[in-house]
């Protein structure tokens, strides 16, 4: 028999979605219904990013990574944008694309990575640093934005961060942990902001270790938000949207995904044939984030109807916040 103290510590069973799973193929819901017909009525572009539930990844014309997501914001042809994700990608639609209005199912749907890089705090040490050449993480406010030379996302920092001018000294805001990645793969040094994503620092050695343990022949795929004792065990490190190219075009039959877990619902619509196991933290099967759990199928509903709570944003600071954006999608062409 199990004492107490050996339940509490039992590593949580893995979270493994196979070809065969029956929930794969269920029929749309009244609401989701509901959902594509007022999408319709309103004109309205539905953009998703890859970590939403999977009943709202259904109904929308794109789902994505932050850089397929703000080519599609800018790109729109709609009366409106609804955007499920968290507030600073709905921000840069509106920032990248500003005759359309953009509406997010719950405003409190924030991040914790950007909110640890405050404006004022940035500022102040621009001040100090006069000369410093500020690479910005999409993970921010229009206002860090503002104050930033260049944005990157996960997709092509690297290739963003070759391209600052060889002579200029780099202040990377606000993810050290995707900022160490990138520093490994450029051999650029840079000064990193000391923030990071709650969520995918709760990924361990330990509990990637033990899921390697019971799928041994499966590759590890890794946000590089991750830590990097997590990062060093994977095959891959790459944004959500790299993911599904690298899971396609590998030859093995099951994958560990180290992100948050509603990528699966992507991989296992564009890779149905695949198995996707989802990586682990020391407490649960699998790692949800808080912020884009806030957006629910019945508030999409009520949004697409209702035509609220919109972004809204003052145009001076809408308008320094698109200049490094544009430097961004011009760079990563
Ligand atoms: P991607 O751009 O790779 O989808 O990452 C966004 C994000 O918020 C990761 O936590
Ligand atoms: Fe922010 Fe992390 Fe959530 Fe991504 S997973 S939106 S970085 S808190």
């Amino acid at each position: 028999m199990k004492t107490d103290q050996a339940i509490a510590e039992a590593p949580p069973p893995s979270l493994v979605f196979r070809p065969d799973d029956p929930n794969n193929d269920l029929p749309l819901s009244e609401i989701q219904e509901e959902i594509l017909d007022l999408k319709k009525r309103q004109d309205a572009v539905i953009l998703a990013h890859n970590y939403q539930i999977e009943p709202i990844q259904r109904v929308s014309d794109f789902v994505g990574d932050s850089l397929g997501l703000s080519y599609k914001a800018a790109e729109a042809d709609a009366r409106a944008i609804v955007f499920c994700g968290v507030h600073f990608m709905a921000e840069t639609a509106r920032i990248v694309n500003p005759s359309t209005p953009v509406y997010l199912p719950d405003l409190d749907a924030g991040c914790s990575l950007s909110d640890s890089c405050p404006a004022d705090k940035l500022a102040a040490y621009k001040a100090e640093n006069p000369d410093i050449y500020v690479v910005a993480y999409i993970n921010c406010s229009a206002a860090v934005k503002a104050l930033s030379d260049v944005i990157c996302t996960s997709g092509n920092a690297v290739k963003i961060v070759e391209k600052v001018p060889k002579d200029r000294k780099i202040l990377f805001v606000p993810d050290q942990n995707l900022g160490q990645w990138v520093s490994q793969q450029t051999g650029r040094q840079m000064q990193l902001w000391p923030g990071s994503c709650y969520a995918h620092v709760l990924f361990t050695q330990q509990s990637i270790e033990r899921v390697r343990i019971e799928y041994p022949d499966a590759p590890i795929v890794a946000h590089p938000e991750c830590l990097q004792s997590v990062r060093d065990m994977a095959d891959e490190v790459c944004s959500t949207e790299k993911m599904v190219h690298f899971c396609k075009d590998h030859s093995a039959q099951a994958f560990i995904i180290v992100t948050e877990s509603g990528m699966i619902h992507r991989l296992q619509r564009e890779v149905p044939e695949k198995t996707f196991i989802a990586g682990p933290t020391d407490f649960c099967a699998c790692n949800e984030c808080r912020y884009m759990k806030r957006n629910t199928i019945t508030k999409l509903r009520d949004t697409l109807r209702d035509l609220t709570p919109e972004i809204t944003l003052d145009e001076e600071l809408r308008a320094k916040a698109e200049a490094p954006i544009l430097r961004m999608l011009d760079w990563s062409r």
